[in-house]
């Protein structure tokens, strides 16, 4: 089998290693003249960006970088971005990294058509029809690692940089025209980040398919990205160069994201407010919560994990299942604790209070209350 494939769900996926030279093409199938690349910080000087930036200057498109973007993406990020896009009349942009590079870039593209503020397209209720369709501009994804899952998403999470809160900003004209999946972009990954990623993309999977919402679909995907994550996610790690398990992380990074419409739950409702004041890694994040909330959904989510312990030909159930976490995070270098992360006990009661009104905490199974986010922080801290 060829791990190569043109894909059209839920958007025009050009999936295979070494497809990053039809980058020019995809522009100028678009109609793209100008386009903006943008990345994040650590990532600007890499042999991967700095390629990707030589094939369009190749093709007569320029190379023009924005890279000023923080790990956790804000609002100051944000106005910098579509800034430079519009002083450099630019007309598309390469939203090109990790969550933080394609998340902003993906916000840059939809901001050059706005006037208003971008916390008026929070993703809360239809607030995304406020917004002028027109100006927004065409947006070509290239994700470097797996697990973000962004580049097939309609949405980006930003930074509020005054009240260190973390806003989901919604549009379905966020979900990129094309995304490029190449898997040898990731090949570089260090391990840390390739556990963290894999994991984000791990928890996706898991909350959308523990989510009470009715989405068979997605559950069918969330399923089958948590075996590819089983499978694959070892063997990425172990070894960075191993081409076909890179392919298949990426894979089940977009299924994740994909999935992730049925729902999210207190794995990222409580990993969110500790990335959005300790900055720590989101995927990390995630990985270091999993088992309280898995305890925590038990009386909830019991027989829906016991079938996925069978699909996952894991044995034991629910029990079985969490052993398996349990050891996937060992296997991986994820630390047991938030302290091992900075985290500290001084935040809690201000952490719980985020955790709980966070978009995502409505779907997870049990229901999150103030108290019981409090116990969840302080079992992982
Ligand atoms: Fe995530």
């Amino acid at each position: 089998m060829t791990i190569t494939a043109n894909w059209s769900y839920p958007t025009a996926i050009k999936f295979g290693a070494g497809r990053i030279k039809e980058l020019a093409d995809h522009c100028k199938a678009l109609g793209i003249k100008k386009p903006l690349l943008i990345t994040d910080r650590g990532l600007a000087p890499m042999p991967i960006t700095q390629n990707a930036l030589d094939i369009l200057d190749a093709a007569g498109l320029g190379r023009a970088l924005f890279a000023d973007v923080d790990s956790n993406p804000t609002d100051v990020n944000l106005a910098a971005g579509v800034k430079a896009f519009k002083e450099g009349g630019h007309d598309g942009v390469i939203a090109f990294g990790g969550g933080s590079g394609l998340d902003l870039g993906k916000c840059v593209a939809f901001m050059a058509g706005q006037t208003r503020p971008v916390w008026d397209f929070e993703d809360i209720g239809d607030w995304w029809t406020r917004a002028s369709v027109e100006g927004i501009a065409p947006i070509i994804a290239v994700p470097t690692t797996a697990g973000t899952g962004s580049e097939v998403g309609r949405a980006s999470v930003i930074t509020n940089s005054e009240t260190h809160t973390k806003k989901v900003i919604f549009h379905p004209k966020f979900l990129p025209a094309v995304t490029i999946c190449d898997p040898e972009l990731t090949v570089g990954m260090p391990k840390v980040i390739t556990a963290g990623t894999g994991m984000d993309a791990f928890a996706h999977c898991l909350e959308a398919y523990c989510s009470p919402f009715y989405h068979p679909m997605s559950a069918g995907i969330a399923l089958e990205g948590l075996r590819l994550v089983k499978e694959y996610l070892p063997r990425a790690y172990k070894d960075g160069t191993d081409i076909e398990a890179r392919a298949h992380m990426m894979s089940a990074a977009a299924m994740g994201a994909v999935a992730f419409q049925k729902g999210l739950g207190a794995i990222h409702s409580l990993s969110h407010p500790v990335g959005a004041i300790y900055n720590t890694h989101h995927g990390m994040t995630n990985a270091v919560v999993m088992p309280p909330v898995l305890r925590f959904n038990r009386p909830a989510i019991e027989d829906k994990i016991g079938m996925a312990a069978a699909y996952l030909g894991i044995s034991g159930g629910f029990d079985g299942f969490y052993d398996y976490v349990l050891k996937l995070r060992e296997e991986l270098g994820v630390p047991d604790k938030l302290s091992a992360l900075g985290v500290g006990t001084d935040r809690i009661d201000e952490m719980a209070a985020m955790a709980i009104v966070d978009p995502t905490a409505g779907g997870n199974p049990v229901e999150l209350t103030l108290e019981a986010a409090k116990q969840l922080f302080r079992d992982c801290i």
